[in-house]
């Protein structure tokens, strides 16, 4: 695999080897000095064309921490603000000889352009196209989870997936890449996923997908799920489609928040997840945020790992590792 463009092109072999890699990398962290070698001499470009703090710190954290050199770059501020487009942008970068792009885009499909269309001959990862994928976040998302459901049980976790555990995700399905994203990662590793979410936030053909859906969040919990992931309510892609989703901030929270009646109701192994940002008193209470069952802190921390693992995979000098 030269790119990383979607979980669904991920093997069972190739995702677990991500994930172990990332544990790997995760044990030289916690040593003095956290730097490694590996990709000394290599320049990497985070190439930004709408707003991130977790994913585009974490991939430059961990681009520095294996000693590739990087560029941040954002539309704003560039000369994409007065009217270059990705191809120009692409090329512009390919004379600069860089050696890995990673590339977030307001637009489903972005990446796998600029992988496919011949403007740039390396590796691309995908950090967000639109509401189509973030496999990164759902790489992070599973080691997260792997931690804790192997954690409960004991035992060594290399080469362990996540069969027979339960995630329910719940909220904005419609704009959501990381469900998305999730729905394909977790179904390759074994995990049983359950939708959540209201008619008008259900994708047209969810029942063609890899998992279960309903529109009751209640009947969800009672299955006593591993973890909840609760998604952010995309507020900016609802303006731009019109809005109308639902009729109030509070009968949404009512419905598909998870509100403290909902958060004293969950089992104690249930794990709360949010990709982040969140929307404290829409889509989760403070309480249920900040509990010691939250691992939202965790997943961002899991980031920096996860994007250790794949830039390291794709971008080692020896090449082919994925
Ligand atoms: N989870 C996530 O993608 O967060 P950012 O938008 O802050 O990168």
């Amino acid at each position: 695999m030269k790119h990383l463009l979607s979980a669904a092109d991920l093997s069972h072999e190739q995702a677990l080897k991500i994930l172990d890699t990332a544990e790997a990398m995760a044990m030289t962290q916690s040593r003095q000095v956290k730097k490694l070698p590996t990709l000394r001499g290599k320049t990497v470009v985070n190439l930004f064309f709408e707003d991130s703090t977790r994913t585009r710190i974490s991939f430059e954290t961990a681009a520095k921490r294996l000693s590739a050199d990087v560029i941040n770059f954002s539309a704003k501020g560039s000369s994409v603000s007065k009217g270059e487009s990705l191809k120009d942008t692409a090329l512009t970068l390919q004379a600069m000889r860089v050696d890995g792009i990673v590339i977030r885009h307001r637009f489903s499909g972005a990446a796998y352009r600029l992988a496919h269309a011949g403007w740039s001959d390396v590796p691309v990862i995908n950090a967000g196209d639109g509401n189509h994928q973030h496999p990164t976040q759902a790489l992070l998302d599973a080691m997260t989870l792997r931690r804790h459901y192997w954690g409960a049980r004991g035992g060594e976790l290399a080469g362990k997936d996540l069969k027979g555990a339960k995630v329910v995700i719940v909220g904005d399905i419609l704009h959501s890449r990381v469900a998305r994203s999730n729905v394909d990662l977790m179904g390759t590793l074994g995990a049983q996923v359950t939708l959540v979410g209201p008619p008008t936030l259900m994708p047209v053909g969810v029942e063609d997908w890899n998992c279960d859906f309903t529109y009751d969040f209640d009947t969800a919990l009672n299955t006593e799920p591993d973890a909840v992931m609760m998604l952010r309510v995309q507020n900016e892609r609802m303006s731009a489609a019109g809005g109308g989703f639902f009729p109030s901030v509070g009968e949404y929270h009512r419905a598909y928040g998870l509100d403290r009646s909902r958060f004293e109701r969950l089992p104690e192994k249930t794990v709360i997840m949010h990709p982040g940002p969140m929307n404290r008193g829409m889509e989760i209470c403070a309480e249920a945020a900040d509990s010691p069952q939250s691992v939202v802190v965790e997943q961002v921390g899991n980031g920096v790992n996860i994007r250790m693992s794949v830039l390291y995979l794709l971008l080692a000098p020896e090449g082919g590792l994925l």
